[in-house]
């Protein structure tokens, strides 16, 4: 088993027939013990934490397979905290696509001036480049095109499955009344060319309330898969 990448919240693993190995770790993003879903350092390490992500993970990447809709999930092994994928090519140097469905975050931060923070937003798609160093600028349709990063065709199906899988998981949590405000996906080419949802959706990956309080990752696994 070869490591091909140690991440902040996730080790991957190359395994020897070809499919590759993500251990889910306890670490999770955030600053000084804090948590941030859109931080990119890790802040603080939560005992259970990888163990609800992969849960969480699991449980979604299920649904989508039920729907059809392609992704890199193989099986999960709860015990070791592991889950064994199809490996697959990220865009450029990784994308991020997030679907919002009310205002918050990075999203007021930018268009403040405009929006208020909770405004419902219609499954509103927005792409940024994973690039820590120039803070995960986001990028248009036009942008990735010129820079060969997606052509114009290939934004049209990760828009449109982005939106799909999002409402899949907002209805979910819905059951739940819990409401989720976004959610960010990572997606890459497998062998064939296809676009696949890849890396997790778990807690970290997602702001969803309850009442108007914050539903925290490892509360959230716990109320969708009810463990
Ligand atoms: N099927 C897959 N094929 C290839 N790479 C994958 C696959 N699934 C997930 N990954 C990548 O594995 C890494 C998982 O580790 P982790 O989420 O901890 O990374 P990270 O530290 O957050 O870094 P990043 O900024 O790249 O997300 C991510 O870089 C993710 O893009
Ligand atoms: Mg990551």
């Amino acid at each position: 088993m070869n490591e091909v990448y140690t991440g902040k919240t996730k080790d991957v693993y190359a395994l020897d027939n070809g499919n590759y190995m993500l251990q889910f770790k306890d670490d999770m993003t955030g600053e000084d013990g804090v948590f941030d879903p859109g931080a990119n350092t890790v802040g603080l390490s939560i005992e259970g934490a990888g163990k609800a992500g992969l849960r969480l993970t699991t449980h979604f990447f299920k649904q989508c397979r039920d729907q059809g809709i392609p992704t890199h999930f193989i099986e999960t092994d709860i015990d070791r905290q592991t889950m064994t994928v199809v490996p697959a090519t990220v865009f450029g140097e990784g994308l991020e696509v997030i679907c919002r469905f009310r205002a918050t975050g990075s999203f007021i931060r930018r268009y403040g001036k405009y929006a208020v923070e909770g405004q419902p937003l219609d499954a509103f798609v927005e792409v940024t480049l994973k690039d820590d160093e120039r803070g995960d600028p986001p990028i248009s349709r036009d942008a990735l095109d010129t820079l060969s990063i997606l052509t114009k065709a290939e934004y049209s199906i990760l828009k449109d499955r982005t939106q799909k899988i999002a409402t899949l998981v907002k209805n979910e949590l819905a059951e739940q009344a819990i409401d989720l405000y976004d959610i960010k996906l990572e997606f890459g080419r497998d062998q064939d060319g296809e676009i696949v949802l890849i890396d997790e959706i778990s807690g970290g990956n997602m702001r969803a309330f309850k009442d108007g309080v914050y539903v925290a990752p490892l509360e959230l696994a716990k109320m969708v898969t009810k463990t």
